[in-house]
Parts: structure tokens; C-alpha cells; sequence
């Protein structure tokens, strides 16, 4: 794996205490990725394991003092951010190099709820699963407010109020959770208002370990949930209703070991469909799963991106008829996943027609828009509509990532552009892929990073 990250991003303690808890992770040198476009992909482009499920299954080790090897993880800086935090509450991990990704050997027989680093959680939002996780097994956490992508409110009503129905006293105060559960935690009948992925994740976490039997109606059933409630149940633990709407937990089990293999990345295996499509290529995705993309998949078919499984992989290419406008709504799955967004929306900008794209599941998520057309694209945004009209050619340009999935659009339509694009802002890049820049050039782009701006 390659794991790279943006130069002067991390005062020195940090990137100690990134490598001592992943020593995989390099901060890497370049600040600026230079895309050189109109070079078709060609070959085998390996999907990572799932970064958003491999996050939650991180969690879930801190529920037992025995081991959990979880394998397939993604090196990615969320990845090495959440390492950080997990052995800052004591617990140990070894890491190993294999195959087919990284695999990792968790111990939380000496949890201890300590401080956790601000400037750390400020960096990922994901850090609040620790406070289900935290409760239920050490009946107290402190954490500063989660940080992550500016893509809207991103509130944690949803934690917070489940948690206080199962029996928690949680107060916020100055940027910090105060969580309690002296008397631990109980089960409780939750209906999330919206089917949020994070509070599902963080709720079953601390119902798993509350006494008593837990419901999380109108849950959310994305395939990364259903990913670690499989493995929470390899643990022991008792949950009826995987990958649908409605979660039982039967809980106050204690909780053993597991090893699991997290869950291919639905989202990487998208987007490299999306690059494949929008610079003529083929690529072959081992482990990719046409089923895992939902509403994406005849939408995708409609938009001119041909796939068909075979034991090798998923072949991607462009469809001999070429790429055409669609109309696609974000929605909680297996609707049009919000994180495909920005992706698709750069090879609908090249498609021929128009595209109605319409974001229902984040309220800021279209700062990519501003960044796509510096490069040409013909994009306007009324409410939380995006009106695509697909354009003959892109330019290449310089623009900034905004957040994760923006990096992986901007780096789309570089690829299809004439000439140079020059992309910064390359955190947001690190923290949600594993050696991207890396894993295209070996399907041939004209990829690399660079220290010089200019
Ligand atoms: C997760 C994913 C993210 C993806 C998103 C939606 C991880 C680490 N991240 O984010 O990549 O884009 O699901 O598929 O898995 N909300 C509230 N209050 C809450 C919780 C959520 O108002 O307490 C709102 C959010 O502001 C947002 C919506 O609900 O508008 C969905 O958020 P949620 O599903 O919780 O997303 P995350 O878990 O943060």
C-alpha cells in the first residue's frame, strides 16, 4: 500500500504519534497532484477495502479485551487518524502488509479512557463512534466535537439522543462531550429521524454491550453498517435485522474475538468506473460489486458506463454508444449514494446532453461545482440541484479538493482534460484512498505529485 499525505499538514507530534500507531502511513512530499489528461485507463485497478467500513470495525475492537484482526484495510490518513486515537485509549495494534491490503491485530484488554487529541478528531468525523464504543465498555468517554468534511451540518443529535434514551448522561460544554453511564448502559426503542449512517454505527456499538434488548428503528442499511454488525455478531454479539431498516440488539452479552475481512469500497469501485468511462478506458476492478453500487448501477448503465462481472473482476469502459446526460438524486441506500456525487458529476460534465444531479443528503455538498468548471465544465446549481450540461472537452486546470469525494472528481475530469491539471488541497485525497494517484498511474495516467506550485 501506498499512503502518502500533504506536506507541512502535520506539526511533528502528530506525524510521531500517526506513525507510531501506523507505521505504514508516510506523510508524503508533494502538495500539488499534476494530472495530465487524455490518456485512456487500461489494465487492473485493485479496489481497496471499504474506508467507511473499516473505520466502525477499527471501533469495534475497543468492545472486548480479546483480539479482533480485521484485514482488507484501507491505508488511508483517516485510517492512521483513527489509529492514533484508538492507542491514545490504550489500545494496542500490529500491523502487516499482505495481499490484499492491510490487516490489523487490535487489543483493548488495557482500554483506558483517556483525553483525546482535539487536533486529531478535528480531522474526522468518524472519531464520534468512540463515544458508543467508550460508553458502553468503560461507562464514561470524553471527546472533543468531531471534525471531517465541510460538507453541511453534520450534526450528532442522533448519537446523542439515542445514547441518553439508553440510559446516558451527556453533556456538551466548550467543544467537548461529557458522556456518562455510571450505572451502564440500557436497551431503548430509538427511532432516528433520518437514516443516518454515524448514529446507527455509533447506537449498535454501544447496544451490543447495554443490558437489554435495543431497537434502532428507520437504521440506516448502507452496506458498510451491515458490514460491521456482521462482524460485531462474528463477535457474539445478537443482531436480528442486518442490512435492513430496522436493527434488534439483544445486548449484555460479553463480547469475544473476531477476525473480518472489511468489505470492498463500493464508492472507490464507483469512482474508477466514472474514470474509466470519462478517459475511454477498460479497466478490470478486482472486487468490485456491480450489486453494492444500488440505484448507481442501471443509472450508470444509462450514463454510457458498460460493466460486467467476470472471475477476474468488474469490467468498466465506456459504452460503444458513448456517455449521456442522466438525472440522479443522493439518497440513504441503496438510493444514488451521496459519495458518488461529485465523481459522477465530472463525467457528466463530458456527457452528451443534460443532467439534473440532486443532493438530498448533505445541504453544502456541491463545492465542487466551482472547482469542476474552472476546468470547463458547464455547471449551475439552483437549490440543491446541479444542471449539468455535458461539454465536447474539459480543460485542465488548477483547482482544489475540497473534500474527499471532490479530490476523486477533480481527479476525473483530469484525466479526461486536454493539457495540465494541478490539484491541491491534497489531504482530503489521502484521507479517503489508499495510493490513488499511485494505483492510476499504474493503469496509465499521466499522474504524480509535485512540491513546485507553479
Ligand atoms: C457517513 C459516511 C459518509 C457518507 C454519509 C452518507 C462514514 C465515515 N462517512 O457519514 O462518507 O457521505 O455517511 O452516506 O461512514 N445528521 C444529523 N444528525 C445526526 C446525524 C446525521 O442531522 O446526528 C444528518 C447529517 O447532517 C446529514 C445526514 O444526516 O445531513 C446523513 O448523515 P450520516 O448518514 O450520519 O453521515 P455520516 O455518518 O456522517
Amino acid at each position: 500500500m501506498v499512503a502518502l499525505s500533504t506536506a507541512g499538514t502535520y506539526h511533528p507530534a502528530m506525524t510521531s504519534s500517526l506513525l507510531a500507531a501506523a507505521p505504514w502511513w508516510r506523510p508524503g512530499s508533494g502538495r500539488v497532484l499534476v494530472v495530465r489528461g487524455g490518456r485512456p485507463l487500461v489494465g487492473t485497478y485493485p479496489i481497496s477495502g471499504a474506508k467507511n467500513a473499516a473505520l466502525p470495525l477499527m471501533v469495534s475492537a475497543l468492545l472486548t479485551p480479546h483480539l479482533v484482526t480485521l484485514r482488507n484495510v484501507p491505508g488511508n490518513l483517516d485510517v492512521a487518524v483513527l489509529a492514533a486515537l484508538l492507542q491514545r485509549l490504550g489500545c494496542e495494534m500490529h500491523w502487516s502488509a499482505r495481499a490484499d491490503g492491510l490487516a490489523v491485530t487490535m487489543s483493548a484488554d488495557r482500554l483506558r479512557p483517556a483525553d483525546i487529541d482535539p487536533e486529531l478528531v478535528s480531522r474526522m468525523r468518524a472519531s464520534v463512534l468512540l463515544l458508543g464504543a467508550l460508553l458502553a465498555r468503560c461507562g464514561e468517554a470524553r471527546l472533543p466535537l468531531p471534525g471531517g468534511d465541510a460538507i453541511g451540518l453534520r450534526g450528532i443529535d442522533f448519537h446523542i439522543a439515542g445514547l441518553r434514551a439508553m440510559g446516558a448522561t451527556i453533556a456538551l460544554d466548550g467543544g467537548m462531550i461529557e458522556a456518562t453511564a455510571p450505572d451502564g448502559l440500557h436497551g431503548a426503542d430509538i427511532l432516528l429521524p433520518t437514516p443516518s449512517v454515524g448514529a446507527t454505527e455509533n447506537l449498535m456499538l454501544a447496544a451490543v454491550l447495554a443490558n437489554g434488548r435495543t431497537i434502532i428503528r428507520n437504521a440506516a442499511c448502507e452496506p458498510e453498517v451491515a458490514d460491521l454488525a456482521t462482524c460485531l455478531a462474528a463477535m457474539g454479539a445478537r443482531i436480528a435485522g442486518i442490512g435492513s431498516h430496522q436493527l434488534t440488539i439483544e445486548g449484555g452479552r460479553a463480547l469475544g474475538g473476531a477476525v473480518h475481512a472489511v468489505l470492498p469500497d463500493r464508492i472507490e469501485f464507483g469512482t474508477l468506473a466514472c474514470a474509466a468511462a470519462a478517459s475511454d478506458g477498460r479497466l478490470v476492478l478486482p472486487h468490485g460489486r456491480i450489486a453494492l453500487l444500488g440505484a448507481a448501477a442501471p443509472l450508470y448503465e444509462a450514463a454510457g458506463i458498460a460493466m460486467h462481472e467476470t472471475q477476474d473482476g468488474v469490467i468498466v469502459e465506456r459504452a460503444r454508444d458513448g456517455l449521456r446526460g442522466i438525472d440522479i438524486t443522493t439518497g440513504p441506500y441503496p438510493a444514488f449514494a451521496t459519495d458518488l456525487q461529485a465523481p459522477t458529476m465530472a463525467l457528466l460534465a463530458l456527457a452528451a446532453g443534460a443532467s439534473a444531479v440532486t443532493e438530498t443528503v448533505f445541504e453544502q455538498r456541491f463545492r465542487h461545482v466551482g472547482e469542476l468548471r474552472k476546468l470547463g465544465a458547464n455547471i449551475a446549481v439552483v437549490g440543491r440541484t446541479a444542471l449539468v450540461r455535458g461539454v465536447a472537452r474539459l480543460q485542465g486546470a488548477a483547482a482544489t479538493c475540497t473534500d474527499v469525494r471532490a479530490a476523486a472528481a477533480l481527479i476525473i475530469a483530469g484525466l479526461a482534460a486536454d493539457g495540465e491539471t494541478r490539484l491541491d488541497g491534497l489531504e482530503h485525497l489521502d484521507r479517503g484512498y489508499d495510493g490513488m494517484a499511485e494505483k492510476l498511474a499504474a493503469v496509465g495516467a499521466d499522474i504524480a505529485r509535485s512540491d513546485t506550485s507553479g
